[in-house]
């Protein structure tokens, strides 16, 4: 009844208040109000977290004449040089409402409000934005935007290292060569650099197939998933047969990540109902190259592993994708920080450079599942990764890149008070009086039916906190959809400073193939302003010296 009454009294609150005045930014009524979910402390405008913040106009002038003297103080950018390492770092689904949302929440996990934590990647020095949409699609799937900024080239939807003139699902049209498009990977491979993946989800899912495979259909992960879609396993590769087998997949020192199944025989547990078993293959492959290789399949085997000895590593750490951080407890499975670290210390002895692709693929699948909670964790597991490369490696020479492959139906919204939870209460409805949720979703499984007497579900007593919760999403669906804004990326290192502005996706890739000086198109190697320039002006400054000295002669 108090609860009621309450509400009742907000809601003649409004009716009072909005009489007057600006009908769009009414008087907010927020959660904190009713100081329950700030972790228990009551917010006010003046008291964030209990302390006597004042960020008044003196600490904001500071706040922003310091940060403009740290970008004036810098004088080594942008890099003009080639990049002898490239590390491509793809957020899943990795949206700018996911990125601010997980960097509050990482703060308040600190004790913060969290509004101004900032991220590892956003320290980057150069940003721009990235258009995501596909040939045939105007909201990404993770298949044609990895053929984007993997290949250079945009393609249709659920198809992988194909461009448009591929019919989905049509075999013959995917073995013909000339509707092949390469990716960074074999650019790199091509130059004599080496390459690896790392992943959290299987390998032979949609984003890490971009580096190697060429499928009109992305879930055809093994010869089984072939023969289920009505296809031929015997004229289309499927994608772990590509991976071991051919061209640049087979190249690969490091592949990491999930998805054994797709390599092991189906009379063992897997998926391979040719029977061959694809790990073996790898490993006979390596013996017979002679070099030093390792297979592993738990954190323990990986951990163990003698980074300075070996050359090829392949592990695959789970049957299909790898846990989500938040679940994953005493698992023996390795984080992606953990992975990545491999990959590094292996990768790095290479004289030539490397190139690198990491992805923190479940970012993305934790919001199909509506688990906001999973998704930001997932993201901060992935910024760890990030911070490992950036310690590790030599701005000077390694370009790093942290992007997404497109956004989510996940938004930030309403009125809520600096420092209120993430996962509080935003604001409360005008018209039912009832609260929303600072984080929803516009579709997917956290719909909740409207009651009987049509009125919306009250999530006031919501275990909103918990790592299972679903926010509420406005149409019902069992897997949250992707969403079709900008995504942003972030870049340091050399030729970092070509992503400043509105691009399309797959200009990313045309800008590791600049920087790497490999691939099709412009390479700073032989068109680099430096080498250039440099030598027309000595050229110049040659036969004004030949003047000079004729001149002298002359008069002498
Ligand atoms: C695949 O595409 C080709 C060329 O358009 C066509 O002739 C063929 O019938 C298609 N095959 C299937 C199985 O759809
Ligand atoms: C993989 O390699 C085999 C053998 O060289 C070749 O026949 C096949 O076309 C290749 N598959 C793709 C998708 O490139
Ligand atoms: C890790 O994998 C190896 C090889 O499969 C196995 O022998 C070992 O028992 C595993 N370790 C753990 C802790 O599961
Ligand atoms: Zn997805």
């Amino acid at each position: 009844m108090y609860v009621s009454g309450l509400k009742a009294a907000f809601g003649i609150l409004f009716l009072v208040l909005t009489a007057e005045g600006d009908s769009y930014h009414k008087p907010r009524v927020r959660q904190a109000e009713q100081n329950e979910y700030n972790h228990g402390r009551l917010l006010s405008r003046r008291s964030i977290n209990g302390k006597n913040v004042v960020e008044d106009a003196e600490f904001w002038r500071k706040q922003g004449q310091d940060t403009l003297a740290e970008q004036l103080s810098i004088t080594n950018r942008p890099i003009e040089r080639a990049a002898k390492n490239i590390i491509l770092f793809l957020g899943d689904g990795m949206s700018n409402p996911t990125i601010v949302a997980s960097r509050i929440y990482k703060g308040q996990l600190e004790g913060k409000p969290g509004e101004e934590t900032e991220l590892e990647f956003e320290k980057f020095p150069f940003t721009a934005l990235s258009k995501t949409y596909c040939v045939d699609s105007q909201v990404a799937d993770s298949a044609c935007s990895a053929t984007a900024f993997l290949c250079g080239v945009k393609t249709d939807i659920d198809t992988i290292g194909i461009d448009a003139n591929v019919i989905e699902n049509n075999c013959s049209t995917q073995n013909q060569p000339e509707n092949h498009v390469d990716s960074i990977m074999k650019w790199a491979q091509d130059v004599g650099k080496a390459t690896g993946i790392v992943t959290t989800t299987r390998i032979t899912h949609a984003t890490p197939a971009g580096a190697y495979a060429h499928v009109a259909n992305r879930n055809w992960e093994s010869d089984r998933d072939v023969l289920w879609n009505g296809a031929d396993p015997t004229v289309c590769d499927d994608i772990a047969e590509q991976l071991i087998k051919n061209n640049t997949g087979k190249n690969f020192k490091v592949i990491l990540g999930g998805g054994r199944r797709a390599f092991i025989p189906a009379s063992e547990g897997g998926s391979r109902n040719d029977e061959v078993d694809l790990t073996s293959l790898w490993e006979e492959m390596r013996e017979a190259e002679g070099v030093r290789y390792t297979y592993v399949r738990n954190r323990t085997e990986l951990l163990n592993v003698n980074t300075q000895s070996t050359d090829y590593l392949l592990g695959l750490f789970s049957r299909s994708h790898l846990e989500y951080s938040i679940d994953k407890g005493e698992m023996d499975e390795p984080s992606l920080e953990e992975m990545t670290q491999a990959a590094i210390d292996i990768l790095s002895r290479e004289p030539n450079g490397f190139v690198l692709l990491v992805e923190g693929g479940r970012i993305d699948q934790a919001h199909h599942d509506g688990r906001a909670k999973a998704a930001f964790e997932e993201l901060l597991e992935f910024e760890k990764a990030v911070i490992y490369a950036s310690t590790k490696t030599n701005e000077q020479d390694t370009l790093i890149i942290v992007t997404a492959d497109h956004s989510h139906t996940m938004t930030i919204n309403g009125y809520p008070e600096r420092g209120n939870s993430i996962f509080g209460i935003a604001s409360y409805s005008d018209i039912d009086l009832l609260p929303w949720p600072t984080i929803s979703y516009a579709n997917g499984p956290g719909y909740r039916r409207p009651l009987e007497n049509g009125s919306r579900v009250d999530i006031t007593n919501d275990d909103r906190e918990n790592k299972n919760y679903k926010p509420i999403a406005t149409a019902p669906d069992t897997s949250e959809s992707h969403g079709g804004e900008d995504v942003t990326i972030y870049a340091r290192g050399p030729q970092a400073h070509l992503f400043q502005g509105v691009y399309e996706q797959n200009y990313i890739a045309h800008v590791i193939g600049y920087a790497g000086c490999m691939g099709p198109g412009l390479h700073f190697c032989d068109a680099g302003t430096n080498n250039g320039t440099s030598l027309i002006f000595s050229a110049h400054y040659n036969i004004i010296l030949y003047i000079i000295v004729f001149v002298v002669k002359l008069y002498s």
